[in-house]
């Protein structure tokens, strides 16, 4: 049984992997998940939602590795009703410490009717079949009404009992298109409780979409009619608007424990870190003024704010910014510290690293600290999330050159490794040096991407900061992103657009299997 033996606690199910990884442009590769996971871990999730793995080999393969190698939460695989779903939800999470499944049909008439395309007697028929099918393999099981809240209350309870008499040990309400209010949503599971008192025996879950801004709201509403379960993502990416926010549905339960009485189990030093790691990762920045983890969310701009925090910190914040990880920024290492210190420090940081590893991260630390005097515990982060991404079967930038002047224009030249291993050098004259270097990628790789998002930051301040680059590409309708660090910002640019390339050609691969698999289930 998943029910917390404390009425105060609030699991937090993360679902980063699967609904998060689902927005437009996003495509993580196995490690990178892997990275994300071990990382979730140590924020203290419940749950990791690690993907869906009927969708695709990539998908499953991803689920498994997670369930075999993450330690602490449990881990789920998303299935529809199907029962080759739940097979294959099952197979991917077997080997967890904790394997749940998580199965879901609609219960709204408008997917019923255009969606699924039947009555609603053959909805209860699939949620029996699929949990009673998911209960067969695991004692875990989760079971959602997707567009709950759009639908007719009445038979959602009635879709919910019989999930429950099947042994569904956590009931989902999700809010899938974002559509609810906050004090609708709370009547409406105050509702389902009243007509299905056997709520109260298993984990009454909420899963809200921002389409409206109010998935957070929805959640803390869910939370307060009686919901243990809150389904959220880091930085609030997902379908569309995205999910509510992992970082600020637990820091409202932290910074308002005293007066709502419910605590999570996240830890909360590793909300910046796990923030910026999930960002890098998946080539989505996160806005400046984003609640928790922004850039400015702990900034002060006006005077008399800026005076009174130097006066009394509380004056003008309700958290302390260490409270979320943001101010562990120890300068860790200089430029004559060895292998050994890096491996040290790397470890300390959660990135256990040795042989090849270690030697590719040993020289790219090198690289930065020549040109810059300390690197820092952000700087070492920000470095090896990058290495990460150098997978195999992806497009890698070797090296370039480029001829920039106010009196011609600019011109590149690169040279590129394909992801069948093949060095390929381009040449292209652009606007400006970064558009060079962009067209001259493409020549090489023979694509026509074209770019549709630029951004540069800097890692931390000071003028020898690290850069970091994200690029949003676009090919042939299908919108990719990546992202690059460097001490130069031509390279960090030039190396977000290859991965921004790799993104692309992973989803087209993903999206072939995934067609090819629906059309496998197929009546
Ligand atoms: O939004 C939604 O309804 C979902 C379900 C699959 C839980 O993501
Ligand atoms: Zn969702």
């Amino acid at each position: 049984m998943t029910i917390p033996p404390d009425p105060k606690r609030v699991l937090i199910f993360d679902t980063t992997l699967r609904d998060g990884e689902q927005s437009p442009g996003i495509s993580l590769n196995t490690a990178e998940k892997l990275e994300i996971a071990q990382q979730l871990s140590r924020l203290g999730v419940d749950v990791i939602e690690a993907g869906f793995p009927i969708t695709s080999r990539g998908d499953f393969e991803a689920v498994q590795e997670i369930a075999r190698n993450v330690e602490g939460p449990i881990v789920t695989g998303l299935a529809r009703t199907h029962a080759e779903d739940i097979d294959a939800a099952y197979q991917a999470v077997r080997d967890a410490e904790r394997p749940r499944i998580h199965t879901f049909v609609s219960t709204s008439d408008i997917h019923i009717t255009h969606q699924l395309q039947t009555t609603r007697e053959d909805v209860e028929g699939q949620a029996r079949a699929a949990v009673a099918h998911a209960r067969g393999y695991l004692d875990d099981v989760e079971f959602s009404p997707m567009d709950a809240t759009r639908a007719d209350v009445e038979f959602t309870a009635r879709v919910c009992r019989i999930a429950i008499e099947e042994g569904a040990t956590t009931v989902n309400i999700p809010d899938t298109v974002g559509y609810t209010m906050p004090h609708e949503y709370a009547a409406y599971l105050r509702r389902l409780y009243e007509l299905v008192p056997e709520l109260r025996d298993v984990v009454l879950s909420v899963h809200c979409h921002d389409d409206l801004g109010l998935a957070v709201a929805n959640s803390f509403a869910g939370v307060l009619a009686g919901a243990r379960q809150v389904e959220c993502a880091v930085n609030g990416i997902g379908e569309r608007a995205g999910n509510a926010s992992l970082e600020e549905i637990a820091m409202l339960l932290h910074t308002r424990q005293p007066d709502v009485g419910l605590h999570t189990g996240i830890v909360t030093t590793e909300i910046a870190r796990t923030s910026r790691l999930v960002s890098r990762l998946t080539g989505y920045p996160v806005q400046p003024n984003k609640a928790v983890v922004g850039r400015n969310a702990f900034a002060h701009e006006s005077g008399i704010h800026q005076d009174g925090v130097l006066k009394e910190r509380t004056t003008y914040e309700i958290m302390d910014a260490r409270t979320v990880g943001l101010e562990a920024n120890a300068i860790v290492l200089g430029k004559h510290s060895g292998r050994h210190a890096l491996q040290q420090a790397l470890e300390d940081l959660g990135f256990p690293v040795s042989g090849q590893a270690l030697n590719q991260a040993f020289r790219r630390f090198k690289e930065i600290a020549d040109r810059k005097k300390q690197v820092t515990a952000m700087d070492l982060e920000a470095l090896v999330t990058d290495e990460l991404r150098d997978d195999l079967g992806a497009y890698s930038l070797e090296w370039f050159d480029v001829e920039a002047s106010s009196r011609r224009p600019p011109h590149a030249t690169v040279g590129i490794t394909t992801p069948d291993g093949e060095e390929r050098t381009g040449s292209f004259t652009g606007d400006g040096p970064v558009d060079a270097i962009f067209r001259a990628i493409n020549a090489a790789a023979e694509a026509d991407a074209r770019l549709r998002e630029f951004r540069v930051d800097a890692v931390t301040g000071g003028q020898d900061a690290l850069g970091e680059v994200s690029v949003v590409t676009e090919t042939g309708g299908w919108t990719a992103s990546g992202q690059g660090v460097s001490t130069d910002i031509l390279e960090a640019a030039g190396r977000a657009y290859v991965r921004a390339l790799s993104t692309a050609r992973r989803r087209a691969r993903l999206d072939a299997e995934r067609a090819e698999a629906q059309l496998a289930q197929a009546p």
